[in-house]
C-alpha cells in the first residue's frame, strides 16, 4: 500500500473513535469468556489467586494464600515447589516432544528445542554448577545474547536454588560491574560474543572488563556462540559445552518454599545506584502463568507464541522463559535485530514458523510503521491471531497500525500495562471479554485493585487524571530491593502509605473506568521501553573530563516515543562542538550501555538553577519539548533560558 493511502487508512479509523469489543469467535474459544472473573475475584482475591496456583505443581500444598504485613506480604506460605520442575519436568510425561523454542539466530541459523531437551540441558548445567560450589541461596549472574543457553542456564539456577541476576547483553562493563558486585555474585555465565546487525559485540571482553573489580566471582562460564577467540582465564573460565557434556543428566528439582528468592532483576530508580527488584517462587510463578494463559489466550497445543523482548529485561523473564514455559507453550526465540539482513526479518519469521501470537512493544511498532507497510506485505502473516504490546504507552496511530497491517484488522491488541516490580501484566484487556479502546491498557487484571488518585491520596474518580496506585498486593509483585529493604520501604510506599504502592506512573482513568497510561512522574526515562533514569545519564556524562555540568529530561513525541536529551557545560578549555558530542555519547555508552545514549546534547553556558542552586529540569523538558516554559519566578538565572532555547532550536527543525 502506498505511503498516503496507508495514512489515510489510519486518519479514517481514529476518527471513527472506533472501541473493539470481540468478536463472537474469538469470545467461544477464549480462555477466559466470562466477564463476572472480575467480580468474584474483587470479592476473594485469596481464593482467585489460589485457584491461578493451582495451575502449578506443589510439591507441598501452601497453608496461607497470603500473608499481609504492609508494606511486605507473602503468598502461599509453607507451600514447596520449583520452578525449574514447573517449565520443564512436569511436561514431560504428555509432550515432551513439544517444541519449547523455536530458535533463530540472527546470521541465519536455527534449532528447535523440544522440553525434553531443554530439560536435559538444564538439569546438566544444574549438575555442572553444584560442581562449582554454587549452592540454594547463592547468586548466579547471567550476561547472554538470545540462545536457548539463556532460559538453560536461569532455569539451571532455579533447579537448585540458586537466584539468578541477568543482565542485559547491550549493558556495558561498568553495568555488569555494579550489579554483579550488588548481588555478590559467584558465578558469572556468559559468551564470547553475540550478533547483532552482522557485527558481533564482545561479550567476554566486557564481561573480562568487568571481572578486574568483581572479588566474589569465582567461575565463568563461556557459551561459544560466535567462536571467536577470546581470553580465558586459566583456573577461572570454563567452557559451557564442555561443563554440560562432562555433567550427569539427572538432577532433582530442590524443594524450594514458595517465598524463597527466585531472583534478582535489576531496574532503574530515580537515583545512580540501580535497585536489585527481588521475586519469590511461588508468587511470582503463579501471577506469570496465569496472566501469561489468560492474556494470550494461550492454547498450549496449537499456538506459536513469539514474545520479541530481550530475556534481559522484565518482559523475557516472565513471558519468554517463566510465563511460556509454565504453560507448555512453544516459542519463537530470535536472537538480533528486526532489521537485518533486511526490514522484513519478523515477517518472514512468523510466516516460516506461523506464529499466532505476537507479543512486542510501541517503539518496534512505531519503527515498522516508519519502514512502511511493504515489508510485512511481503509476507503471508494470517497464521496471527492475537498482537500484543507492552513498555510504553501505545498511541493509538500506532495501536491501529499494529492491528491493520500486522493483525489483518482482525487480531485483538492486547496493551499490557506493568513493571519489573510487578513481576506480571497488572492492567490489560482479557481479549474474550474486553472491548479495545485504542490507546488504553484498559482494566485491571482479575484479583488487581487499581485506582487513580490525586496527591493527597484521594480518588480522582472518572474522567480524571493523576497517580496510579496498586491498592492490595498481588502474588507476582516483588518483595524487597535486594539489600535494601529501606529503598523499598520509601521509593513505592514513601507516597501514600504502608498500604498502597504507587509504581511512579501518571494515568486518566475515562468514563467507563477504563485507564489510560501517561508515562513516568519521576526521573525516569522510558526509551524503547527501556527504563534509564536521567540522573543515571547525568553521572555518565559528569564523569567526562570535558563536562563541567549536565542535565538530562527525556523528551516525549507521541510518534517518536521519548528520546534523551542532555544540556551539558563544557568545563572551560573544551569546546562544546560535533566533536565533544560524538565523544560524550560513545562515553555514555561505554559507561552503561548504547541504550543510554543521548540523542541530542545542547552546550550551553549554564543550566537554569534555583536560588539554591537546584537545575531546574521540569524548565528544560519544557525547552526540549518545545513547550511555553513553566514557572520561572523562583529562577536565579532567567536569562539563560532564552539562550539555551535558541541552541535547542534545532531539536524542533523538522516539526
Ligand atoms: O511507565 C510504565 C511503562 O514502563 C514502566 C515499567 O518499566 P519496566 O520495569 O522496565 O518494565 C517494562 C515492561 C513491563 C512502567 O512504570 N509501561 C510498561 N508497560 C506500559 C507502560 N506504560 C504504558 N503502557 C504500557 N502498556
Amino acid at each position: 500500500m502506498v505511503e498516503e493511502e496507508v495514512e489515510r487508512t489510519i486518519e479514517a479509523l481514529l476518527q471513527e473513535r472506533r472501541t473493539f469489543a470481540p468478536s463472537e469467535e474469538f469470545t467461544q474459544q477464549a480462555n477466559l469468556k466470562d466477564p463476572s472473573v472480575y467480580e468474584q475475584a474483587s470479592s476473594d482475591p485469596d481464593a482467585w489467586w489460589a485457584s491461578q496456583a493451582e495451575r502449578l505443581h506443589w510439591f507441598k500444598k501452601w497453608d496461607t494464600v497470603s500473608e499481609l504485613d504492609p508494606p511486605h506480604h507473602t503468598w502461599f506460605v509453607g507451600g514447596q515447589l520449583n520452578a525449574s520442575y514447573n517449565c520443564l519436568d512436569r511436561h514431560l510425561d504428555e509432550h515432551g516432544d513439544r517444541v519449547a523454542y523455536h530458535w533463530v539466530g540472527e546470521p541465519g541459523d536455527r534449532r528447535a528445542v523440544t522440553y525434553r531437551e531443554l530439560h536435559e540441558e538444564v538439569s546438566r548445567l544444574a549438575n555442572a554448577l553444584k560442581d562449582l560450589g554454587v549452592t540454594k541461596g547463592d547468586r548466579v549472574a547471567i550476561y547472554l545474547p538470545m540462545v536457548p543457553e539463556l532460559p538453560a542456564a536461569m532455569l539451571a539456577c532455579a533447579r537448585i536454588g540458586a537466584a539468578h541476576s541477568v543482565v542485559f547483553g547491550g549493558f556495558s562493563a561498568e553495568s555488569l560491574r555494579d550489579r554483579i558486585n550488588d548481588a555478590e555474585c559467584k558465578v558469572l555465565i556468559t559468551a564470547d560474543g553475540s550478533y547483532r546487525r552482522g557485527q558481533t559485540v564482545p561479550l567476554k571482553e566486557n564481561a573480562d572488563e568487568a571481572l578486574r573489580d568483581c572479588p566474589s566471582i569465582e567461575k565463568v562460564v563461556v557459551v561459544q556462540r560466535t567462536k571467536d577467540d577470546v581470553n580465558m582465564v586459566e583456573g577461572r573460565d570454563l567452557v559451557y559445552r564442555n561443563l554440560v557434556s562432562d555433567a550427569p543428566s539427572e538432577c532433582e528439582a530442590e524443594p524450594m518454599d514458595s517465598e524463597d528468592m527466585l531472583y534478582i532483576l535489576y531496574t532503574s530508580g530515580t537515583t545512580g545506584k540501580p535497585k536489585g527488584i527481588v521475586h519469590t517462587t511461588g508468587g511470582y510463578l503463579t501471577g506469570v502463568a496465569s496472566t501469561h494463559f489468560n492474556i494470550f489466550d494461550i492454547k498450549p497445543e496449537t499456538d506459536v507464541y513469539w514474545c520479541a523482548a530481550d530475556i534481559g529485561w522484565v518482559t523475557g523473564h516472565s513471558y519468554i522463559v517463566y510465563g511460556p514455559l509454565a504453560n507448555g507453550c512453544t516459542s519463537i526465540l530470535y536472537e538480533g535485530a528486526p532489521d537485518w539482513p533486511e526490514k522484513n526479518r519478523w515477517w518472514s519469521i512468523i510466516e516460516e514458523h506461523k506464529a499466532t501470537i505476537l507479543y512486542t512493544a510501541p517503539t518496534a511498532i512505531r519503527s515498522f510503521m516508519k519502514w512502511g507497510t511493504e515489508w510485512p506485505q511481503r509476507h503471508d502473516l494470517s497464521s496471527l491471531r492475537l498482537l500484543g504490546s507492552v513498555g510504553e504507552p501505545i498511541n493509538p496511530e500506532a495501536w491501529i497500525w499494529y492491528q491493520e497491517f500486522i493483525g489483518g484488522g482482525r487480531t485483538p491488541v492486547v496493551d499490557t500495562w506493568w513493571q519489573t516490580e510487578t513481576g506480571a501484566i497488572m492492567i490489560s484487556p482479557l481479549p474474550g471479554v474486553t472491548t479495545l479502546k485504542p490507546g488504553s491498557a484498559t482494566v485491571p487484571y482479575p484479583g488487581v485493585s487499581a485506582d487513580v488518585v490525586d496527591e493527597q491520596g484521594k480518588p480522582v474518580g472518572p474522567d480524571g487524571g493523576g497517580y496510579l496506585v496498586l491498592k492490595r498486593p498481588v502474588p507476582s509483585m516483588f518483595r524487597t530491593i535486594f539489600g535494601d529493604d529501606q529503598r523499598y520501604r520509601e521509593t513505592y510506599f514513601g507516597r501514600y502509605g504502608d498500604e498502597i504502592y504507587f509504581p511512579g506512573d501518571g494515568a486518566k482513568l475515562d468514563d467507563d473506568g477504563y485507564f489510560w497510561l501517561l508515562g513516568r512522574v519521576d526521573d525516569v526515562m522510558n526509551i524503547a521501553g527501556h527504563r534509564i533514569s536521567t540522573y543515571e545519564v547525568e553521572s555518565a556524562l559528569v564523569d567526562h573530563p570535558s563536562v563541567a555540568e549536565a542535565a538530562v529530561v527525556g523528551r516525549n513525541d507521541p510518534k517518536e516515543g521519548e528520546t534523551i536529551v542532555a544540556f551539558v557545560t563544557a568545563k572551560s578549555g573544551s569546546e562544546g562542538g560535533e566533536d565533544l558530542m560524538q565523544e560524550l555519547r560513545n562515553h555514555v555508552a561505554k559507561v552503561i550501555g548504547k541504550l543510554a545514549r543521548p540523542h541530542s546534547i545542547v552546550f550551553t553556558d549554564d543550566l537554569p538553577k534555583t536560588r539554591s542552586g537546584k537545575i531546574m529540569r521540569r524548565l528544560l523538558k519544557d525547552v526540549a519539548e518545545g513547550r511555553e516554559l513553566g514557572d520561572v519566578t523562583t529562577l536565579q538565572n532567567a536569562p539563560i533560558l532564552d539562550d539555551i532555547r535558541t541552541k535547542a532550536a534545532s531539536l524542533h527543525a523538522d516539526e
